[in-house]
């Protein structure tokens, strides 16, 4: 495939809102790495979000927090590479943005500099405004991410769903509403009751995506190493895998390793 195809129509936020607007789902998945993004992309994802997820599946951390700025615009830039027709989002790690405005500003240009990336995703309602505010600024579409925020997850104390509680939902409708005024051109709503991704993405025009939000949010989005079971261990409710990549892939190295102790690789034929 080639980046001047003129059969490839890029998706672009606007494509994004169109979809919307005409009552048509947005699928979304993650990828972080320039083979898995070409199949995403080739498989007709519209969004593709290089999600500080990474932490957790690319490099083996617990949480969300350790991954650092230069990580996922390495991760970013990867995909980038790969994609043709989807829409890049990155994820602004923590502690790249919550600062000062100005931090912002700067973590967000070197991800589209140096990545090449077509939007960023920051968690977070009220309390992050003005850095959101000051991307937005500069001209780079902002995708909000509310509910829960895995880098809050200390704050949190654990991963069960949040605004259960008519206090924290009426806060997330609000910090949805405050969101789209800026100029977010989506939020990510996740993990929270099904009930209030209904009424978030009514009062929106913005489309949400959801991730263990139910089937109200105008689009979804799952992390793609769960959805391909390639995670084993991972299994909340709201995740459907669509394959058992674990179990495929386990079964192709073991007989590779059975193959080698008897000899049986390689073959005459496999050797010059
Ligand atoms: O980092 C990530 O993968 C995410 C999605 C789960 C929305 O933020």
């Amino acid at each position: 495939m080639s980046v001047h195809n003129p059969d490839i129509k890029r998706i672009t936020t606007r494509v994004i809102q169109e979809l919307k607007t005409k009552g048509e789902k947005i699928s979304a998945l993650t990828a972080y790495d320039y083979s898995m993004a070409r199949l995403v992309d080739a498989a007709g994802v519209e969004l593709i979000l290089v999600g500080d997820s990474a932490s957790n599946v690319m490099a083996g951390h617990e949480t969300t927090l350790p991954i650092t700025l230069d990580q996922m615009i390495y991760h970013a830039a990867s995909v980038v590479r790969a994609v043709r027709r989807a829409l890049v989002v990155v994820d602004l790690p923590f502690g790249s943005y919550q600062g000062n405005s100005s931090e912002a500003l700067r973590s967000a240009i070197r991800i589209m500099k140096e990545s090449g990336a077509h939007a960023v995703k920051m968690e977070g309602g009220l309390e992050v405004k003005e850095s959101i505010v000051r991307v937005l600024s500069a001209g780079v579409p902002v995708m909000g991410h509310l509910g829960l925020t895995p880098q809050s997850i200390y704050k949190f104390g654990g991963y069960a769903v949040r605004a259960k509680e008519e206090t924290e939902a009426q806060k997330l409708l609000e910090d949805a509403k405050m969101l789209e005024e800026i100029g977010c051109f989506s939020v990510v709503l996740e993990k929270i009751p099904a009930a209030l991704t209904k009424q978030v993405s009514d009062s929106l025009s913005i489309p949400t995506v959801g991730i263990g939000a139910g089937p109200d949010a105008d689009g979804q989005i799952l992390v793609l190493h769960d959805l391909l079971g390639i995670t084993k261990e991972f299994k909340p409710r709201f995740l459907r895998r669509y394959a058992d990549l674990h179990g495929i892939i386990t079964g192709a190295i073991g007989q590779y390793v059975d193959d080698v102790k008897e000899r049986e690789f390689p073959s005459k034929e496999e050797a010059y």
